[in-house]
């Protein structure tokens, strides 16, 4: 909700009250309920999502773990050697590994684990059997592994599995919030108890008028009873101003937040179809923006990766962490949300395969400038060298993306004329610089020198 408006909208009416004083009762009790319902609107959007405890983590069970090994010191094998092709519960390059102490006898995984392929030239059923049912992928080898090392991973995956994670109170499936709708309500209620108050004010001028003018010995007829309301209230020029002012307030204040919503402005961050977390990918994990925004670089748009690109890698990650959650968003909710990019890419996760049925992402495009301006992304990421961040804040922190400059003409202006251009190893500009630093007097060269306040520039 636009809160300085508001704010601005407040100090206009108290102004007025302070200078009318006590002249006019009725439009003063106006003046105090808009304000009054302003503010209660201001505190309702004021509101954020409720506050949700942490997503307990599940702890490890106490397991007897077959055979005698370590299963703390297994889990940090298998995390190094194994995780890369196998997780406990899940198929993925190789099968679910929990519980192959149960299913494989020792010798067989030990001979199986240092060098597989001879276990299957060797003519093994099961182990050809299982080659064969994993599309003849081969496993590597471990020769570096000792019979303890193996033990305790053996133990590692001989745990029971961990009770699933509750999903955190206020997180879960329906993650996203809808606050606008709330604050919303609240402010058509609250229009709608001024209405009715001003209608109220309106019968009671209407009565106190017709007393003074029984007592006056004046007659009204009837039939222009409604007409006489009308006139009264047409005379009390302050009434009038105050209710004109009223409604065009409110008008331009239910405009201004139905454009708010349509519109792109700072701070807009939509709930989009699949609740990509940039905190998770682009911060936690690392991962370079240019990755994904590959056309940053070299061309006007930054452009929104496709869901093959996110596929190279979720392939195999079906599932984040254990310790990859939030106050608001649980592993549940986390895992529900790559399900989704399977559904969209027609991925079936136990089968290892796709499907072929597949159904488009529409993410909710956030940054929009109107078609009349120009702005090219490697302009400014490549040749001024200009980092993300500036221009789209600390993006590796935002779990929901969202617009964190204005992107108006004045932002634009504001910063060319601040920044210099950067001409090192530049041989392009090297000779502009050289003539145009002799014109301006100056070594350094702000993009505004170099022609950035140009309207052709930005528009077409
Ligand atoms: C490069 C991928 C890869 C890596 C790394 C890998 N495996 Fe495998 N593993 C496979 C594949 C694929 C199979 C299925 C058989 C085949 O195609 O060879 C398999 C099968 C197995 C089996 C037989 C499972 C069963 O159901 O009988 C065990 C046990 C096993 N791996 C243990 C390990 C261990 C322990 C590690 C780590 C030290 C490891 N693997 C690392 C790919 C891998
Ligand atoms: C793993 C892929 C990936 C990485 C890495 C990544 N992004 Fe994104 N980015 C996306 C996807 C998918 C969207 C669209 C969904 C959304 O808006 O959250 C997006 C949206 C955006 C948007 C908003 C686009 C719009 O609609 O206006 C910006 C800005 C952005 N990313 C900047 C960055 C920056 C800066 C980094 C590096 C710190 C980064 N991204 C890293 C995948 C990625
Ligand atoms: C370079 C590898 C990589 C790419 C590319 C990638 N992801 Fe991920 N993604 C990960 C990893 C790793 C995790 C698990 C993070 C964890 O457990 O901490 C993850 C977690 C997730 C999650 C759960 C957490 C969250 O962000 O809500 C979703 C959903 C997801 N990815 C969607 C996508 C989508 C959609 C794309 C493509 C636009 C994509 N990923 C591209 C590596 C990648
Ligand atoms: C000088 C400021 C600036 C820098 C630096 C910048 N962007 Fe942008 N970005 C913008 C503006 C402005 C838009 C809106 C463009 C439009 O609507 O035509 C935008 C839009 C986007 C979009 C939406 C899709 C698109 O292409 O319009 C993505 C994604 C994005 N930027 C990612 C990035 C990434 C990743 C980087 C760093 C490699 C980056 N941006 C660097 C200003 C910047
Ligand atoms: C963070 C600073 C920054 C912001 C914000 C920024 N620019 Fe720039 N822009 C630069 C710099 C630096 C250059 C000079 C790059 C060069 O040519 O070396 C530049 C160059 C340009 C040029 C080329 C000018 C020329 O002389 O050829 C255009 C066009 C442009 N910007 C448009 C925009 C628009 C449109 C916006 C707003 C939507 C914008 N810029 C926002 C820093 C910025
Ligand atoms: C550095 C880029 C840049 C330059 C130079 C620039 N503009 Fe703009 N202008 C923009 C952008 C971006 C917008 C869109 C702002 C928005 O959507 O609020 C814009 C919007 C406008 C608008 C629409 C009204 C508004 O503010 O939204 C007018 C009119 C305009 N520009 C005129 C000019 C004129 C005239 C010049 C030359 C003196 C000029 N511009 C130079 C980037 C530029």
């Amino acid at each position: 909700m636009p809160k300085k408006f508001i704010y601005h909208l407040q100090s206009i009416i108290i102004l007025d009250m302070k200078k009318v004083g006590n002249h006019n009762s009725i439009s003063g009790i106006l003046a105090v309920g808009l304000a009054l319902m302003l503010n209660f609107s201001l505190t309702s959007s004021a509101q954020t999502a409720p506050a949700a405890a942490p997503a307990p983590v599940a702890a490890a069970p106490a397991a007897a773990p077959a055979g005698g090994g370590d299963p703390v010191a297994g889990k940090a094998l298998f995390n190094a050697n194994c995780a890369a092709c196998h997780k406990l519960d899940d198929k993925a390059t190789g099968p679910a590994l929990r519980g192959v102490a149960e299913r494989r006898d020792k010798e067989w995984l030990y001979k199986w684990i240092h060098n597989s392929s001879e276990v299957i030239k060797s003519g093994d059923p099961t182990a050809v059997a299982l080659f064969n049912e994993y599309n003849k992928a081969v496993m590597t080898a471990f020769p570096q592994l000792s019979n303890a090392d193996i033990d305790n991973i053996i133990a590692y995956t001989s745990e029971p599995k961990p009770a699933p994670v509750k999903p955190a109170a206020g997180g879960g499936e329906g993650g996203a919030k809808v606050e606008s709708g709330v604050s919303n309500n609240v402010i058509f209620g609250a229009l709608a108890v001024v209405m009715a108050i001003l209608v109220v004010m309106l019968y009671t001028v209407n009565r106190t008028l017709r007393k003074i003018a029984q007592n006056n010995g004046v007659e009204i007829p009837e039939s222009t009873s409604g007409m006489s309301v009308w006139k009264a209230f047409a005379k009390n020029q302050f009434l009038v101003f105050v209710t004109s002012v009223f409604l065009i307030l409110s008008a331009g204040y239910l405009f201004y937040g139905w454009s708010m919503q349509v519109g792109v402005d700072q701070g807009y961050a939509p709930v989009q179809p699949i609740h990509y977390s940039h905190r998770v990918h682009a911060g936690i994990n690392k991962i370079d923006c240019k990755y994904c925004h590959s056309s940053a670089r070299v061309s006007k748009n930054a452009g929104i990766p496709s869901l093959n690109v996110c596929m190279n890698c979720h392939k195999n990650i079906s599932a984040v962490s254990d310790t990859t959650n939030t106050a608001d968003y649980g592993k549940p909710f986390y895992d529900g949300e790559i399900q989704k990019l399977y559904d969209a890419v027609g991925w079936d996760k136990t089968a290892q395969k796709y499907t072929g049925v597949t159904k488009p992402v529409k993410w909710v495009r956030i940054h929009n400038l109107p078609d009349f301006a120009y702005f090219n992304h490697s302009q400014h990421v490549t040749v001024a060298g200009i980092e993300c961040q500036t221009c789209h804040g600390p993006v590796e922190t935002y779990e929901i993306m969202q617009q964190f400059s204005p992107l108006t003409m004045g932002w634009c202006i504001d910063c060319h004329r601040k920044t210099d251009v950067k001409m090192e190893g530049n041989d392009y500009y090297k000779k502009i610089h050289d003539e145009l630093s002799k014109k301006y007097g100056v070594t350094k060269l702000t993009a505004a020198q170099m022609g950035g306040l140009e309207c052709g520039k930005c528009h077409y």
